[in-house]
């Protein structure tokens, strides 16, 4: 029997002793554009965002269009269909638009995600093709989450119809589905390849979205930034009245403020560090899904501002005067303070919302903080409220906001 040809005994490079230690850097880089009228023939920016062509010199897109704003825009699939035909040298349709429903209520729907995604742009829609998403936030993140389990992210180019899209969840690089009642479950870390922001796309809001996206421009201004803080407070008038140039400014300054705080924080890339929760999120999401979404988003987040705020000035962290400030800079812009379920008790006589830190714990951990304000454009992770703290916050609240509670 001859000998077994074994391989030299050479170790592999980079093993040493019994391990290896990998070690990559993964690059984050996308553009955000903002624009006026994105389909008009004569723009040529969208042509320009994409990078690398088919085989035939042109750039091939799927596109996907939230249900509810094809409603509002009747005639945007046509403006698309034109456009593409406008500039066919360099941009094809990979297939016909997909309509999905939007809004928050589909957001847990797996099977109409995984259908939006199957018929994304059939029958010519491949992994190196670009996908165009165009939506409101739920649709984006049902999208883009599906889209990133199929497709392990995709080369995705979102247009975010609404201001708080615009604001925030549009220029984000994590994606988020609810489950079985609870908001945002489940997410995926899904960047953009890029991001526009069509101003053109928000005039057929209905005054609730038009308002609902101030509430995330009013949770960054309060952690991050006072002059944005002073100027929602000054233009609450203008923003009623929908001064385009006034709300421009304020998604402009809104997302690059997002984009500053994904970057530096680095929140959304799962270090194992403990991550706040967002001002206004505990509270906010709670009240979305007790509402059974009926509540939006948008409206959901003023009120866990308030709460935040009220639970802050309890705290010693903010004065009186500052929670006044926020208040009334809520009020003004149209957004509510309080909510009937905020004062919801379990047969124990213990408030409801609590459960939301309770699963906060179970998911993360046991020393759950949240962001609050120690002062008017700046935010410190604290422990998350306990009982006492939260039922004098949620009592404050109420009497403040007496009749115009919802
Ligand atoms: N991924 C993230 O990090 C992130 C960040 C913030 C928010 N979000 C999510 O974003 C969602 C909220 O987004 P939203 O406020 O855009 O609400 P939405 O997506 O529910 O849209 C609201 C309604 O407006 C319709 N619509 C969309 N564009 C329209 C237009 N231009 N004209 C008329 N109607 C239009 C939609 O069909 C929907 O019925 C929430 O699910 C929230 O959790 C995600
Ligand atoms: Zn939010």
């Amino acid at each position: 029997m001859g000998t077994c040809d074994r391989p030299a005994a050479r170790r592999p490079a980079g093993l040493d002793g019994r391990s290896y230690h990998q070690e990559f850097e993964v690059l984050c880089r996308y553009d955000v554009f903002f624009t006026d009228d994105l389909f008009d023939p004569a723009s040529g920016l969208l042509p320009s965002v994409f990078a690398d062509p088919g085989p035939d010199g042109r750039f091939h897109v799927g596109v996907c269009l939230d249900e509810g704003l094809v409603n509002a825009q009747p005639d945007l699939p046509n403006r698309i269909a034109a456009y593409f035909a406008a500039h066919e040298g360099r941009i094809k349709l990979a297939g016909e638009p997909a309509i999905v429903p939007g809004g928050e209520a589909r957001k847990g729907d797996w099977e109409a995600m995984l259908d939006a995604v199957w018929h994304f742009g059939t029958p010519r829609f491949g992994r190196q093709d670009y996908a165009m998403i165009i939506g409101g936030g739920a649709m984006l993140d049902l999208v883009g989450f599906a889209l990133s389990i199929v497709y392990r992210g995709g080369r995705q180019v979102r247009v975010p119809t609404t201001v708080l899209a615009q604001c925030d969840a549009g220029v984000e690089v994590r994606t988020f589905v609810n489950e079985a009642g609870r908001k945002d479950f489940a997410s995926t870390l899904a960047p953009p390849f890029a991001v526009i922001n069509d101003r053109a796309m928000l005039r057929s809001l209905g005054r609730r979205e038009w308002i609902a996206g101030t509430a995330e421009a009013f949770k960054i201004a309060l952690c991050a930034d006072r002059e944005l803080f002073d100027f929602l407070c000054g233009s609450a008038a203008a923003i009623g009245d929908r001064d385009e140039d006034v709300m421009d400014w304020i998604i402009q300054r809104s997302a690059v403020l997002h984009l500053e705080r994904i970057r530096s924080e680095g929140m959304a890339f799962g270090t194992g560090r403990e991550q706040p929760v967002d001002l206004g999120h505990w509270v906010g999401h709670r009240l979305e899904a007790m509402s059974r979404y009926w509540l939006p988003h948008g409206q959901a987040i003023a009120v866990g501002i308030a709460v935040d705020g009220a639970c802050a000035r309890r705290l010693h962290l903010i004065s009186d005067e500052e929670l006044d400030r926020i208040l009334d800079g809520l009020t003004r812009a149209g957004l509510p303070i309080y909510h009937k379920h905020l004062d919801e008790r379990t047969a124990h006589g213990q408030l409801k919302l609590l459960a939301s830190l309770e699963d906060m714990r179970h998911r993360f951990g046991p020393h759950v903080t949240v962001l609050l304000p120690d002062r008017i454009g700046h935010a410190v992770p604290v422990r998350a409220p306990d009982r006492s703290t939260l039922a004098h916050a949620v009592a404050e609240l109420a009497e403040r906001a007496g009749d115009s509670a919802v």
